[in-house]
């Protein structure tokens, strides 16, 4: 027997449940990052049920070991893949993304879109051939980041910008704290490098909270830039593997879901309604 826990229905072994009015779509993030990734990605597909979960409990992830990460990932997963039994997951972060991938591929069926740094279009667009990957600590230390620059930007100089407290002071900033603009300067300060008479004109936003802050980045930069959000491009991703939509009207409203409870309780209410997530549930992973 299958338990459609969403639709409250249940499918005896054997038959085909009918075709899904309504895809379900996991998005996953350490905290609020992912919610850049998530309001493209509804707008790619509205007729999608979206759950939006947030591991808040070892937030931030960019301090976290590799191994120690992934195994982290894969019980917070089991819990939601169980609980939800989505179509499919977009995986909103990167820190997660560059390690925890092939782990999530080989133990869960459902297929798993990734948010990885936008090396390739970075170096489409760079003219001056200097461009930055601002990502988190964790981030800029992967084996996979490194992969990706040696396949598609070899003829560049990378700069690697591993920003410690950036994530924290965009959550902090999304929930209305008065950040000051040097905090945000510093974090972003080593991305711009000038060099033989060139400057860095392309950067990526390779964490998913930094896109919450981008107005304020782009005033505080040295110099204009290109600034790479790669979230329209993961949500096509998203939407080109899940079946074609059956109906004109938009799935139901959103759920978000944090395994902590200290972000859903810091006055997020009105925010996470902003981006379509009315309904709030606090479901204790907490971390050992
Ligand atoms: N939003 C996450 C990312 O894209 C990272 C934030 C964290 O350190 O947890 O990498």
């Amino acid at each position: 027997m299958r338990v459609d826990l969403l639709a409250g229905t249940l499918y005896q072994a054997g038959t085909v449940p009918p075709m899904k009015q309504h895809p379900i779509v996991l998005v996953f993030d350490s905290g609020l990052g992912g919610l850049t990734v998530f309001r493209e990605a509804v707008k790619a597909r509205p007729d999608a049920q979206f759950i939006y979960a947030a591991d808040d409990a070892a937030f931030p992830y960019g301090r976290f070991d590799e191994a120690s990460l992934v195994i982290r990932i894969l019980s917070v997963m089991e819990r939601l893949i169980t609980r939800f039994a989505p179509d499919l997951v977009v995986v909103a972060c990167n820190t997660a993304s560059t390690i925890a991938l092939p782990a999530l591929r080989a133990r869960f069926s459902v297929p798993f879109v990734g948010t990885v740094p936008a090396v390739k279009p970075a170096a489409e667009h760079s003219q001056s051939r200097l461009i930055s990957v601002l990502g988190t600590p964790g981030t800029v230390k992967r084996e996979y980041t490194a992969a990706l620059i040696r396949e598609f930007a070899a003829d560049c100089e990378v700069t690697l910008v591993g920003a410690p407290h950036l994530a924290a002071l965009a959550e902090a900033a999304l929930r209305g704290d008065d950040v000051a603009d040097a905090a945000f300067a510093a974090e972003i300060a080593p991305c711009f490098v000038e060099t033989d008479g060139r400057r860095t004109d392309v950067v990526t936003l390779s964490c998913t909270h930094y896109p919450l802050v981008r107005d304020r980045l782009e005033r505080l930069a040295p110099w204009p830039v290109t600034w790479i959000d790669p979230a329209p491009a993961i949500a096509r991703r998203m939407a080109s593997l899940i079946a074609a939509p059956v109906t004109d009207r938009a799935g139901p409203a959103g759920l978000a879901v944090f395994t902590g409870g200290q972000m859903a309780e810091s006055g997020l209410g009105p925010v996470m309604t902003d981006f379509g997530l009315a309904q709030i549930e606090i479901d204790p992973l907490p971390l050992h």
